[in-house]
């Protein structure tokens, strides 16, 4: 299917590693010219000229801590400064720690809201400005499935999942008659490097080996494995094209069938 990407602008945070960076190269396949935002350039830097490589369309990095007030601002100001539109947005910086309820200090609850819900909600204050004066504009926030299904050893990523849902549907219906429209992914356990990482842990941990942590942690998943990095990233270029249509507002869950209920 033609996303009708090619030559659109597309904005991705957390784009150095993870759901990001297949987002950006996924994007770049069908053509779109990137604006690569993270923290550390020479990560932010090696995607970028490795997606030059690949697929032959412009980028630029701008390298920022989302915590930071102004930085969302910042960084669509350097992608129109170097592009003069943004057509696409895919907000993938976050990052949660776990553990026991009563164990989690304040600091993981506070760190979670200032990277994942703050800085996404003003990457999408600093969008919209663009997005409406243009009258069109997609942005894809990536929540995650313990939004809808905490589970107990993972509460500081479920209580912000759950909170950018509902700002996701209520900042959709705001702008949806603009022409701007916003939807969230939500994936459950993904290959990404945080997971390989907890993967390890484990292994060090437990003795046991890395297949049977990851058969540990997917017995409740009815696909029984987690997803591969590139199954979100097909879905979030999906919903950042025209080729979504008329989908605003709404939540895609990416989790084999983890999230009991239907949708
Ligand atoms: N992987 C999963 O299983 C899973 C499941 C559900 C939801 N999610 C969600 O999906 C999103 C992406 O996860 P991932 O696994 O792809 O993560 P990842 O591989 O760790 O990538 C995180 C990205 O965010 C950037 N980042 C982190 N802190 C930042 C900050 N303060 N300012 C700017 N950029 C920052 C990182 O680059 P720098 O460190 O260089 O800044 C990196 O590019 C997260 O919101 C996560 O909660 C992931």
């Amino acid at each position: 299917m033609d996303l009708h990407l090619k030559g659109k602008i597309a904005l991705v945070t957390g784009a150095s590693s993870g759901i990001g960076r297949e987002s950006a190269r996924t994007l770049a396949a069908e053509g779109a010219k990137l604006v690569l935002v993270a923290r550390t350039l020479t990560r932010l830097q090696a995607v970028a000229d490795e997606i030059a490589r690949d697929f032959g369309v412009e980028t630029e990095v701008f390298s920022c801590d989302l915590t930071e007030v102004d930085a969302p601002e910042r960084a669509v100001a350097t992608a129109l400064a170097r592009f003069a539109r943004i057509d696409v947005a895919v907000c993938s910086a976050g990052a949660s720690g776990n553990g026991i309820f009563w164990e989690i200090p304040d600091a993981v609850w506070e760190s979670s809201f200032r990277l994942k819900f703050m800085g996404t909600v003003r990457t999408m204050r600093a969008l919209l400005a663009p997005m409406r004066a243009q009258k069109a504009g997609r942005i894809v926030v990536i929540a995650g499935n313990l939004g809808r299904q905490p589970l107990p050893r993972g509460l500081p990523s479920a209580f912000v999942n759950a909170a950018l849902l509902a700002v996701v549907k209520g900042a959709a219906d705001e702008v949806a008659a603009e022409g701007v429209f916003i939807n969230a992914v939500s994936p459950g356990l993904t290959r990404t490097p945080r997971f390989e990482e907890r993967v390890a842990a484990q292994v060090q941990s437990t003795g046991k080996s890395a297949e049977q942590i990851e058969q540990q942690m997917t017995l409740a998943v009815p696909s029984g494995r987690v997803s591969e990095v590139d199954e979100v990233a097909r879905t979030v270029a999906w919903l950042a094209s025209s080729a979504a249509g008329h989908i605003t507002g709404t939540n895609v869950t990416i989790d084999g069938g983890h999230t009991k209920g239907v949708t």
